[in-house]
């Protein structure tokens, strides 16, 4: 089946199964690797990416879910306002230590700012809950988060 799919700003088809997950599509098909797989089961948050401007986790929604619709990767999360304050934030801090989930918690930071500006610490916590940082970072994240959000 053929899914159009606007990523990052461009229109692009993808020719795959229905149930292929949008994950599979964003870093198989479109090349954008960016978007990390951790647990495939919609319980770690590496896969995070905006669907419609919402956080959605890659590896458990179906590409034939995002046909038609808007898809923001890492990659471009950047050409936002909120995107931008985020990823400053991180480089500041010096958030990442191995890096692998940090693409998914800056995915989660920017969809939780861009619904809530002025958030609480609890706010952010509970926003944040589902991206889950092997490496334990979770204090720099609820800093670069409220940085952000300044
Ligand atoms: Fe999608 Fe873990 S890889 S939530």
């Amino acid at each position: 089946m053929s899914y159009t799919i606007k990523i990052n700003g461009q229109r692009r088809v993808v020719d795959v199964d229905a149930d292929t997950p949008l994950l599979w599509a964003v870093r198989d098909v479109l090349g954008m690797p960016g978007t990390k797989f951790g647990c495939g089961m919609g319980l770690c948050g590496a896969c995070t990416v905006h669907l419609d401007g919402a956080a959605v986790r890659s590896c458990i929604t179906p590409v034939e879910s995002a046909d038609g619709q808007s898809v923001t990767t890492i990659e471009a999360v950047g050409s936002t306002h909120v995107g931008r304050a985020v990823q400053k934030a991180w480089l500041q801090l010096d958030v990442v230590q191995c890096g692998y989930c940090q693409s998914g918690q800056i995915m989660s930071a920017t969809a939780l700012l861009s619904s809530n500006p002025r958030p609480t610490e609890e706010d952010i916590r509970t926003g944040m809950a589902g991206n889950i940082c092997r490496c334990g970072t979770y204090v720099r994240i609820q800093q670069a988060v409220e940085q952000a959000a300044k």
